[in-house]
């Protein structure tokens, strides 16, 4: 029970007259001060019914109340504060994680149930931008909290595999292309013939008219258009593949917009049977003004399907195949009016379990204040950033600790944990300014810093030849090491609301304040003297490792015993 409860509970016994227990629940505060105790409860609700100064009720409602469970509980103006048993909760919950270990804080409100994530989502032939970045480790994370409460996450690459665009590709790689080319370096080579198709067809607007028909043969299954195309997601797939290695993020699907490809008609006929289709110019749409939103565009009038066409196929697939129970799209703000579409084109076909899909969105990465775009000169590789955090996590480890065995390893592990953390640690919403130099700064509120935690807490650990399971009393009373217990204590709340909240930053936050509560408690604490703590000072810095490299590993990071 978290301290909230056990505050409440003694109240609602003496004051279940005159306030429900969730009253007395919402009540309460927790005080900004220590020296406030950790729990208070504002009597003010109560001055109508004792007719009473707020000051005069809080010692009466001191005296009717059970105070065993406490430290001390102090009236202070129209305040009760109450100080916990700092021993009692600090055997009880040290006693969990030693029992527990990493599955400390597991839920089980999933009951088991598949929830896909739409996460990642690049499109061939393109370089993944940094939105593609964010939404695949958000996503990676998002997976991992699910699986904490008890869902089963399955990672889709929705990849951007299909439409027009590929026309225009083919009819540039035909012109002007070599296989030699594409080959050594695929996904430069064709953006460079994309945008060459776009300068060139200003000037021969027959290109246009070519590439159309490629397209419509590409639909239209003409193997030499179909070859191309696949050869075309081959070669960008490996480049996307080496920066998924790199994160250490795996797919359970890769199944594309091109995926659907055959699954749209009975889409299009469910909306045409329920005449939800209508004709507008040519083409066919969804009036959505009900839901003030603007029209779906289905179909085009050339017969074209669209991006929305392939989302609704897909979302009744996923219901087919996973049953979900609730159906998350990891995609960038931008895109936030296309959902609210997608979710009402299905809702008014009837599927009630369009209420379970969420997108989940994310701000915008900026550099110098401006929104990155993919055209020329303003990429910024992924590829280099990570490797250039991993360089520099190498040079720091190679200075500091010269004789780690796996150093390169390490390397790799805390400069890509760097990118990582530095993605994770704000609300996803907002947006974020880029400098290299802040991803990779080690100290701060930087996930090497939380590694670096860790491994400090392993090596203490390591130096007094500590076992968990021998450890018999887990008493401890002091200030310094309640400061830590309490961020041990609501791992298990911390954990649901950043699953229920889809928020990865709220694992961030805590794993960079039990750090920075842990580190102060070593430094103010002998924690090695040998005396009748000394156990349950070392269950507390191996409930610290423990929850620290929870928190990494629900991140998609690593937590390096050395570093
Ligand atoms: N490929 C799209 C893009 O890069 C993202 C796809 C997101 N997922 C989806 N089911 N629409 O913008």
């Amino acid at each position: 029970m978290n301290n909230q409860a056990i505050v409440a509970k003694v109240l609602f016994d003496a004051l279940n007259e005159h306030l429900t227990y969730e009253q007395i629940e919402n009540l309460l505060e927790k005080p900004k001060h220590a020296d406030h105790g950790d729990v208070a409860f504002p009597v003010f609700s109560l001055a109508k019914v004792f007719r009473k100064a707020p000051q005069q009720i809080a010692p009466e409602v001191l005296a009717q109340i059970d105070t065993t469970a406490f430290e001390k509980v102090e009236v202070v103006g129209a305040y009760l504060n109450f100080f916990m048993d700092k021993a009692k909760v600090s055997s009880q919950v040290l006693a969990q994680v030693a029992k527990e270990k990493n599955h400390y804080g597991d839920q089980t409100i999933g009951e088991n149930r598949q929830v896909p994530i739409d996460m990642s989502s690049p499109n061939i032939a393109k370089p993944m931008s940094m939105g593609h970045l964010r939404s695949t480790v958000i996503g990676n994370s998002i997976g991992f909290l699910l699986e904490k409460v008890g869902y089963k996450p399955v990672r889709i690459n929705h990849l951007g595999d299909w439409g027009t665009q590929f026309g225009k590709l083919i009819v540039a790689y035909k012109l002007w292309g070599t296989k030699e080319a594409v080959e050594q370096d695929p996904i430069a080579e064709l953006l460079r013939l994309y945008v060459d198709f776009h300068e060139k067809a200003e000037e021969q607007p027959e290109l246009e008219d070519q590439a159309r028909a490629w397209f419509k043969k590409l639909e239209d299954g003409d193997e030499e258009a179909l070859d191309l195309w696949r050869w075309f997601r081959e070669e960008s797939l490996k480049e996307f593949t080496d920066i998924y290695d790199l994160l250490e993020v795996k797919f359970d699907s890769y199944n594309g917009e091109a995926f659907y490809n055959d699954k749209m008609a009975e889409i299009v006929t469910m909306l045409e049977e329920k005449h939800l289709l209508k004709e507008d110019k040519g083409a066919e749409i969804v009036d959505l003004s009900a839901y003030d939103l603007n029209p779906a565009l289905i179909r085009k009038s050339d017969g074209a399907t669209l991006y929305i066409t392939r989302d609704l196929a897909a979302a009744l697939y996923r219901k087919r195949t996973y049953d979900f129970a609730q159906s998350i799209y990891v995609v960038g703000n931008e895109q936030s009016n296309h959902f609210k579409q997608l979710k009402a084109v299905l809702k008014e076909l009837g599927f009630d379990w369009s209420e379970d899909m969420h997108h989940v969105p994310f701000g915008l990465i900026t550099q110098g204040g401006k929104k990155l775009s993919t055209r020329k000169g303003k990429i910024i590789l992924l590829a280099d950033v990570l490797n250039e955090a991993i360089g520099l996590a190498a040079a720091q480890i190679a200075e500091k600790n010269p004789t780690l065995p796996n150093q390169e390893e390490v390397a790799r592990q805390v400069g890509v944990g760097a990118v990582v953390f530095h993605d994770l640690k704000n609300d996803r919403l907002n947006n974020f300014d880029f400098t290299l130099e802040e991803v990779v700064r080690f100290e701060g509120e930087t996930g090497p810093y939380v590694q670096y935690t860790h491994a400090r807490c392993m090596s203490l650990l390591n130096k007094a030849d500590f076992s968990i399971e021998q450890v018999t009393n887990f008493d401890l009373n002091d200030e310094a090491s309640w400061e830590v217990i309490k961020f041990i204590q609501s791992y298990p709340e911390v954990v649901m609301q950043a699953a229920k909240l889809y928020e990865p930053s709220v694992i961030a936050k805590h794993a960079i304040k039990l750090a920075q509560a842990f580190n102060k408690y070593y430094a103010n604490s002998k924690v090695l003297q040998e005396d009748d703590q000394r156990d349950a000072r070392l269950a507390l810095v191996y409930a610290v490792a423990v929850l620290l490299k929870e928190d990494l590993r629900l991140l998609g990071l690593h937590a390096p015993d050395q570093m």
